[in-house]
């Protein structure tokens, strides 16, 4: 190998050394990235100060990650690289329920829950709401043997992954629909919190004068034998984030809308004594193509 002199020597070495990688995607993703890579670094001149902050930054972001904290999604997210793949993946419209991001709290193997019971485990968690509809195909038949798998934050913005003073298995379960399709579950009504700021990511939007908002959402993962499987949220069509979303996630069909009740109206949560809410939207999954 010819000895490196220039940067344009040095860009075309690194990708020399992957040229024999037999696998063909995986040789052609490491030469594309030691390209955009290497032309990053020289657009902007990097300096040596500068690269050694960015590798002292992705260092406290890797000693940041725990079980149960995944700062590395976060700085996925906060880029916007999370809902890039997810986009290019589910590209082109149908009436199918849209995707989105799977965030940094899901924590699988939330408790089986029977269908029209709640998943608030502590009081306090938020105001009653009632989240139910139809898990279907896009032509209306309904999808029995449907497990809904959600996951929320409580009223102090915190998912119960996150925080010690909720039951580990507060606002988190998973429903198996019926042959009807339908389900309803009881829970709160979300609330608008900020994503985790201890850590470098959240160093990075202060720094840059970004907010930490994520307008108010539930998360649900849905599956069906034969059906696509979907990831998604749904969102409270009140919240002053659904425009700016930290992390990029809002599409505009997930956007819901929750309705008021008073407390003296029929179907109130047997706990409440307040006004409560609720919200029907159907949870729409095409069939898995053979
Ligand atoms: C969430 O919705 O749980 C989430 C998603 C992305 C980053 C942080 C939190
Ligand atoms: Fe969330």
């Amino acid at each position: 190998m010819a000895p490196v002199t220039t940067p344009q020597d040095i860009t075309a070495a690194v990708k020399a050394s992957f040229a024999a990688v037999p696998d063909a995607r995986l040789r052609y993703v490491m030469e594309r990235l030691v390209e955009h890579l290497h032309a990053f670094t020289v657009e902007v001149r990097l300096s040596q100060q500068e690269w050694a902050a960015g590798i002292d930054f992705l260092t406290r972001t890797g000693h940041m990650c725990t079980p149960e904290r995944q700062e590395f999604i976060l700085l996925s997210d906060t880029m916007g690289v999370s809902m890039l793949v997810d986009l290019l993946e589910n590209e082109g419209a149908t009436e199918a329920t849209e995707s989105t991001v799977l965030g940094p709290f899901y924590v699988p193997g939330s408790p089986w829950r029977p269908m029209g019971s709640s998943i608030v485990e502590q009081a306090g968690s938020g105001e009653p709401a009632r989240v139910s509809g139809t898990v279907r195909e896009p032509g209306g038949t309904p999808i029995g043997d449907a497990v809904i798998d959600v996951w929320q934050n409580a009223a102090n913005g915190k998912y119960a992954v996150q925080d010690s003073g909720q039951p580990p298995e507060n606002l988190r379960g998973r429903f198996r629909t019926g042959p009807d399709g339908r389900f309803s579950f009881w829970s709160v009504r979300p609330t608008d919190y900020c994503i985790p700021g201890d850590g470098p990511v959240g160093r990075m939007l202060a720094s840059t004068g970004r907010h930490p908002w994520r307008p108010a959402h539930l998360h649900l993962i849905v599956s069906a034998p034969g059906h696509v499987r979907v990831t998604t949220h749904l969102f409270d069509g009140e919240s002053p984030y659904l425009d700016s979303d930290t992390v990029f996630a809002v599409k505009g069909s997930l956007v819901c809308h929750f309705d008021r009740h008073e407390a003296s109206e029929p179907g109130a949560a047997a706990t409440s004594t307040g006004p409560w809410y609720s919200l029907e939207h159907d949870l729409v999954l095409p069939p898995a193509l053979p």
